[in-house]
């Protein structure tokens, strides 16, 4: 059984003061949430330490980056290693955005390299993956994710993908307001699912989890949950303010407990 992943992937906001106080307070707020899911926070660089001070250990809150580089020490001016985000309490680390993919110049081979290292070092990675408006537009989604998920994960072994997580965020939902359907993202995660199967193994595509990112809001995860094909969300705007996230979190679990 997947379980559940709630993802709120901070991008670049909010000071180490502003995040340790922000995730006390939402910390009270998670007391009613069902441990069988699972919920991380992805602060920018500079506020994971605050974080991980401020985070009681009964917190169900884990630790995640947004990035990471591939090597693990040198002369790497800006750049920070799988084994300095573990020293820091991480678990989990977004690779692979569409905001790294377009303002950034990351590539196809520069993402299976940190793929690569994270899984060296016991991270969990969390692969992004999406089309955008106008490939969509033309018909081109499936073949997109196809060509994304291939160039990403070829040459690895079942063992390596049961450590990554797959998030489909189609470019044109990020930050606009305008989610995927339920039945947008169904199909997407059918697809990744297949490719998954045929290129690595049925069995670990049906354990792999496939999160939904877009414009997900406390008003349409229930809907986006409703299937058993979305086993969580990477969220970005909605996870910035407690209530929102708090309330996210809380339909997730419920959506879980009765097993949908
Ligand atoms: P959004 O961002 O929720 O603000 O659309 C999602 C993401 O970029 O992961």
């Amino acid at each position: 059984m997947r379980r559940i992943l709630i993802v709120g992937n901070w991008k670049m906001n909010k000071t180490a003061s502003e995040a340790a106080t922000f995730v006390r307070a939402l910390s009270e707020r998670l007391h009613s949430v069902s441990t069988q899911i699972e919920l991380v926070v992805a602060p920018p660089f500079t506020a994971l330490q605050a974080v991980r001070t401020a985070l009681e250990p009964s917190s169900p809150l884990q630790l995640g980056a947004q990035n990471m580089f591939w090597e693990d020490q040198g002369a790497y001016t800006g750049e920070v290693s799988a084994p300095m985000l573990v020293d820091l309490g991480c678990r989990y680390v977004i690779l692979g955005h569409s905001e790294r993919r377009t303002l950034f110049g990351e590539q196809s081979d520069g993402i299976q390299k940190k793929l690569r290292a994270a899984l060296r070092h016991g991270l969990r990675p969390i692969l992004c993956i999406g089309e955008s408006l106008q490939q969509r537009e033309s018909g081109m989604t499936d073949d997109v994710l196809t060509q994304q998920l291939n160039e990403t994960l070829s040459g690895f072994t079942a063992e390596a993908l049961s450590g990554i997580t797959v998030a489909y965020e189609p470019i044109w939902a990020i930050g606009t307001g305008k989610s995927a359907t339920a039945e947008q993202a169904v199909a997407a995660h059918h697809t990744i699912r297949r490719v998954l199967a045929s290129t690595i193994s049925p069995e670990q595509a049906d354990s792999t989890r496939i999160l939904y990112g877009g414009s997900v809001t406390p008003h349409n995860i229930e809907s986006l949950l409703a299937s058993n094909q979305v086993d969580g969300a990477l969220i970005g705007g909605a996870c910035l303010q407690v209530e929102s996230f708090a309330t996210i979190a809380r339909v997730a679990s419920i959506a879980r407990s009765i097993g949908v």
